[in-house]
């Protein structure tokens, strides 16, 4: 039996792209179920941008003050998901809320990273956040995205202690090596379609005992 086509995938950035790199990382691995087809930036000068022309992929800068509105900036992010012809879409850092019309497009077949253990801390500063709150366990989540900021169902989760001398950047930083091992294994979920949408829940199947739709990563990792 032939191997099922690997899917094209957009990565949306606004800055580093250091989620690009691990996506980028993994899918280098021809048994890897996604390709990146195409690198979208709502920022021309994002640093991330770099990172996917070294690997020789796709760019596209689409800044929002190009653009009359919303609608019409992405009305061009959709032309350059078309001319990618991609499947699944990627934020890793997108920092420019996206429209309900389309959210509501992409339902199902768009995910995001968010650096904490949603429901926990939604938006901005979760280390500065979750350090102030006390929590002793931390990390990141990908979900589906909906229309309600960081409140998709979710595909996976990493979780990352606390430790006692933490400050905010030694926090990130851990968190942050989570993500680069947690985004390409939940991509790979929905790239099989191990995972899909259903109403308010992501729902599993085929999942084989060491498919990580969770993973503890241990204080020292990263
Ligand atoms: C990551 O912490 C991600 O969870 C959040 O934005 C940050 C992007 O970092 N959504 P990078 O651009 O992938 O390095």
């Amino acid at each position: 039996m032939s191997r099922a086509r690997r899917k094209r995938v957009a990565v949306l950035i606004s800055g580093r792209g250091s989620n690009l790199a691990a996506l980028i990382a993994a899918a280098m691995d021809p048994a890897y179920p996604a390709e990146i087809a195409t690198v979208i930036a709502n920022r021309a000068e994002a640093p991330g941008l770099a990172v996917a022309r070294d690997h020789g992929l796709a760019t596209v800068a689409l800044p929002g003050r190009d653009f009359a509105d919303r609608a019409a900036h992405e009305q061009a992010v959709e032309a350059a998901l078309a001319e990618a012809r991609a499947d699944i879409v990627c934020l890793a850092g997108y920092m420019r809320l996206l429209g309900a019309a389309f959210v509501e497009r992409w339902q199902g077949r768009m995910i995001n990273i968010h650096p904490s253990l949603l429901p926990l801390f939604a938006g901005l500063d979760t280390h500065a956040r979750a350090l102030a709150a006390g929590v002793r366990v931390h990390g990141c989540t990908v979900h589906f995205v909906t229309a309600e900021m960081d409140a998709g169902p979710i595909v996976a989760q990493a979780a990352v202690p606390v430790l006692a001398g933490d400050d905010e950047p030694a926090l990130a930083a851990r968190v942050l090596a989570a993500e680069h091992r947690l985004y390409p294994a939940a991509l790979r979920l929905v790239a099989e379609g191990k995972v899909r949408m259903s109403g308010a829940r992501a729902v599993f199947s085929g999942l084989a005992e060491d498919d990580a739709t969770a993973m503890l990563v241990s204080p020292g990792a990263g």
